[in-house]
């Protein structure tokens, strides 16, 4: 079947944030210990902290990394991940029923950070603490000195500040499951004075707020709409997570993509919501969002895949592993994040490592990519500049929520320093190929094919395992043909295609 894509330079969404390729890191799991960190294998540094993980983040092309939870935030103490390891103290774990050796915390996970470039983002614990720890934690980590706490830090051996930019107020506070659950009053006051006081200490930093847990919480909008009239002049960022799910009652391939849409509708909602805020307030702040933890999560989702029993430590838990259909779903998603970058300008996709995650490990042994590395790492490598409205002409489907959705989702980044425009498609027909024919209206006439890949599988349910890691992952595209500013290509049933043109 036949179908179109149009972009004009002249029509820009935004410029698109590069934190939009965040990744997230918690202590759950296998995330933190026997993941990104194993004293004792192979490929270890001085810290502990795997080295073939540490490649494969460099590679997946994360800007920016969520920690130390999630869930685990809420009954974190902070003071016990810092100084001699020898003298921090084992914890249980509310969150997770583990136990917590603390033996990687602030400064460790700072040093890993640095070894792989990647930009931090704290969590400060509003569960069952509040903004006096949380200013005190900013002091240690980001005063420069002459105070005890800031002195604390430069005696545990870092003499200039941290600086960390970026920080979350709390974890899905709204969540009954969440250690110290508040209503939307309690937590709107508690986020408004911790940030209040946290910008006092510093005021450079960045202050995001939780949103509702999912689009679907029965308190969603309410929750935004009570907490936002508590806190909205003292943060940047309400946060938005999502885990894709295949309900037992429709695991169709179609409904699974037709989540795109659905998320798009809970940033639109939720932008809404954020604006409606700042009318009653006669504001003209518009509030930015922080999508901080996405990704497919459905399969480990219940029983030993959330608790085990004995406190273990680095027990095995939500051990996702990714398919081929999966993969298709992120790229889909990521398009979507793209076409919303006036307003998202924060992702983490949840989470990094072992813990519903790109990337995988076993203890001693190697590390490799799941299925839905490839589309992550394609978009963050290439997407730079600015997103260009795309104009979708395509066949669609029937979808029981969203009504006709079409086949195909595309969005295009225009990077002038470079001059390159990188295109991300998805044909969500899981028959038919698309005869696809794209204009790049204003982008020049003389445009050369810089790389051109697909990704895609005869087997949806396909994944990449420890014995076969590369099953599932990007391919040449070839038959791009380019005219002026025309594209036509072909694309293959059920397949995320990534073309750069320069
Ligand atoms: O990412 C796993 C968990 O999902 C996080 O700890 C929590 O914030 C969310 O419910």
């Amino acid at each position: 079947f036949q179908a179109s894509l149009t972009v004009d330079r002249d029509f820009d969404i935004a410029p698109l944030d590069r934190r939009l390729f965040g990744v997230f890191v918690e202590h759950l799991g296998r995330c933190v210990y026997n993941g990104i960190h194993e004293p004792g294998h192979p490929t270890a540094d001085e810290h502990g902290f795997r080295g073939d993980v540490a490649a494969l983040t460099q590679e997946l092309g994360a800007t920016i990394v969520r920690y130390p939870g999630g869930n685990f935030m809420s009954g974190y103490n902070w003071e016990d991940g810092v100084g001699p390891k020898d003298q921090r103290p084992r914890r249980l774990d509310l969150a997770w029923f583990s136990t917590e050796t603390n033996q990687v915390g602030t400064h460790e996970f700072m040093a890993w950070c640095r070894k792989v470039g990647i930009e931090p983002m704290f969590g400060v614990n509003l569960g069952t603490r509040g903004p006096d720890e949380a200013r005190h934690y900013l002091e240690y980590c980001n005063h420069p000195g002459g105070t005890a706490l800031s002195d604390l830090r430069r005696s545990h051996g870092a003499e200039e500040p941290l600086g960390v930019k970026f920080w979350c107020l709390g974890n899905e506070m709204d969540g009954p499951w969440q250690i110290c659950q508040k209503t939307p009053d309690e937590y709107g006051r508690i986020a408004k004075e911790t940030a209040k006081l946290m910008r006092w200490v510093d005021p450079t930093i960045e202050l995001a707020a939780c949103g509702s847990s999912a689009y679907d919480m029965p308190t969603y909008g309410f929750w935004e709409d009570r907490v936002l009239e508590h806190c909205f002049e003292f943060v940047d960022y309400l946060s938005l997570h999502s885990y894709f799910v295949k309900p037992p009652a429709d695991t169709s391939t179609e409904s699974f993509f037709a989540q795109i849409e659905t998320n798009a509708r809970y940033i639109e909602d939720t932008v809404a919501i954020a604006d409606s805020v700042a009318t009653r307030k006669r504001s003209s702040k518009r509030l930015m969002l922080s999508f901080d933890e996405w990704n497919v999560w459905y399969r480990a989702r219940h029983g030993e895949h959330l608790k085990q029993a004995g406190w273990p430590e680095a027990p095995r838990l939500l051990e996702e592993v990714y398919t081929a259909e999966d993969a298709l779903l992120i790229g889909g998603m990521l398009t979507m994040f793209m076409n919303h970058a006036d307003r998202l300008k924060v992702a983490c996709m949840a989470q990094l490592c072992n813990v519903i995650a790109p990337i995988m490990t076993e203890p001693g042994g190697p590390a490799w990519r799941q299925t839905i590395f490839h589309p992550f790492a394609q978009a963050a490598r290439w997407a730079r500049g600015d997103v260009l409205r795309p104009v979708v002409k395509s066949p669609g489907y029937a979808n029981a929520k969203h009504g006709e959705l079409p086949y195909l989702c595309a969005s295009v980044v225009d990077d002038a320093a470079t001059g390159q425009t990188a295109i991300f498609l998805l044909n969500r027909h899981l028959t038919d190929t698309m005869d696809l024919s794209i204009t790049l209206r204003g982008l020049g006439m003389e445009r050369q094919l810089v790389s051109a890949e697909q990704l895609q599988s005869a087997d949806l349910n396909a994944t990449n395992t420890a014995d076969a890691p590369d099953r599932v992952a990007p391919q040449a595209l070839d038959g791009v043909a380019i005219d002026g500013e025309q594209l036509r290509v072909t694309l293959k049933p059920a397949s995320w295609n990534v073309i750069v043109t320069q």
